[in-house]
C-alpha cells in the first residue's frame, strides 16, 4: 500500500492496455509501481509528462488494487493526447481524493442509478461494488443513456450486468440505428420503466451537467426525499487537495468536501449544474 510522504509527487502506473469504448471514449489499464487502493467514486489526478494533469474517477472495481482502470472522453488537449498513447507508455497518478460514494448506506434498499454518456465511468465501479456486496442489496437498476448506440460505451460489461441476479439494466438513445431495440428519448424516460420502492430506495446520478439537473428534478417529482439523491459533481479542478480553490461550489471544495455530495447537502449552493 503506497505510503508516499509527498502528497505532489504522482505514483508512476505502466499503461498496458487501451480498449476503444466508443467513438470519443477510451478506457486506459494502468499497473501502478505500487498497490493503489480507492473508494468507489472517489477520483485521481492523472498525469503525462510534459503534457499536464487532469482528474478522472477511476471505472474499476476498488477490490482490484494492483490495476487500475480509468475511461476517458475526448475533449481538449491532455485527453487527445492520452487517446494517441499505446501500451508501454507510462503515466502519473495522485490519489485518491475526496469522498466516494457511501456504499454501506445502501445496504438493504433499491439502488436506482441513472447515467449518461461519460458517467458511466464511475457508476462502472460502483456497479463492481455493488455486486460484491449484492447480498446485502434489495436490487440495483440501471438507467443508461447515450447520443446514439454507437457511443454505448462498456457494451460486454452490460451484458454481464443484464445476467448477474439483483441487477437490471435500461437503456435510451437520443438518435437510434442498426438495429437497436431499446428505448428511444433523453434518458429520463427511462424512470417512467422503472419499477422502484422509493421508500426502501437511493437514487445515484452522474453524467453531463443538464442530465444531472434534469435527472435529480425528475427523481424529487417521483417522490425521492433529497437526502437519498447522491450525485457525483465535476468542477474544475487542479490541486485535487482542497489548497487552489479552483473547484468551488459555494462553501464546498468539491475537490475535498466531494466530489460525491447528496441533493441537499448542495442544493442551495451557487451554480450546482455548471
Ligand atoms: C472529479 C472529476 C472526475 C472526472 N472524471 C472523468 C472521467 O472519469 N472520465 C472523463 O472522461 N472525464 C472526467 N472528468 C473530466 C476531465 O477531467 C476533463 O475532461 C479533462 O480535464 C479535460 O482535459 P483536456 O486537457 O483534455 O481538456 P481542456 O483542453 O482543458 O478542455 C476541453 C474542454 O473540457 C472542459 N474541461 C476541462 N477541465 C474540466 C474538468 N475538470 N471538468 C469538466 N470539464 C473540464 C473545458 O471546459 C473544455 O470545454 C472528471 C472531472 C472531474 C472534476
Ligand atoms: S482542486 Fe484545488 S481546491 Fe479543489
Amino acid at each position: 500500500m503506497r505510503n508516499d510522504k509527498n502528497i505532489y509527487k504522482p505514483l508512476r502506473a505502466k499503461l498496458t492496455d487501451v480498449i476503444e469504448e466508443s467513438p470519443l471514449i477510451k478506457t486506459f489499464v494502468l499497473v501502478p509501481e505500487e498497490e493503489f487502493a480507492f473508494r468507489t467514486g472517489q477520483f485521481i489526478e492523472l498525469s503525462v509528462d510534459g503534457i499536464g494533469e487532469a482528474p478522472f474517477t477511476p471505472s474499476s472495481s476498488p477490490q482490484v488494487t494492483d490495476k487500475l482502470e480509468v475511461t476517458v472522453m475526448k475533449t481538449g488537449y491532455m485527453t487527445e493526447y492520452m487517446h494517441n498513447l499505446k501500451p508501454g507508455a507510462y503515466m502519473g497518478i495522485r490519489g485518491p481524493y475526496g469522498r466516494g460514494y457511501p456504499v454501506e448506506k445502501f445496504y438493504d434498499k433499491e439502488v436506482l442509478i441513472l447515467g449518461g454518456g461519460c458517467g458511466f465511468a464511475p457508476i462502472r465501479s460502483l456497479l463492481y461494488n455493488l455486486i460484491a456486496v449484492s447480498d446485502k442489496l434489495r436490487k440495483v437498476t440501471l438507467c443508461y443513456g447515450s447520443k446514439t448506440p454507437e457511443d454505448c460505451i462498456y457494451k460486454p460489461y452490460i451484458s454481464v450486468l443484464r445476467k448477474t441476479p439483483k441487477f437490471e439494466v435500461l437503456r435510451s438513445v437520443d438518435k437510434a440505428s442498426g438495429n437497436w431495440n431499446e428505448r428511444v428519448g433523453v434518458v429520463t424516460i427511462l424512470l417512467d420503466d422503472v419499477k422502484v420502492d422509493i421508500k426502501n430506495s437511493i437514487a445515484v446520478v452522474c453524467g453531463p451537467p443538464i442530465m444531472m439537473k434534469f435527472g435529480t428534478r425528475k427523481l424529487l417529482e417521483m417522490g425521492y426525499p433529497e437526502h437519498d439523491v447522491y450525485l457525483s459533481m465535476e468542477k474544475n479542478m487542479s490541486c485535487g487537495l482542497g489548497k487552489c480553490g479552483h473547484c468551488m461550489m459555494g462553501k464546498y471544495f468539491v475537490c475535498k468536501d466531494g466530489p460525491v455530495f447528496t441533493y441537499d447537502e448542495i442544493k442551495d449552493q451557487p451554480n450546482i449544474w455548471d
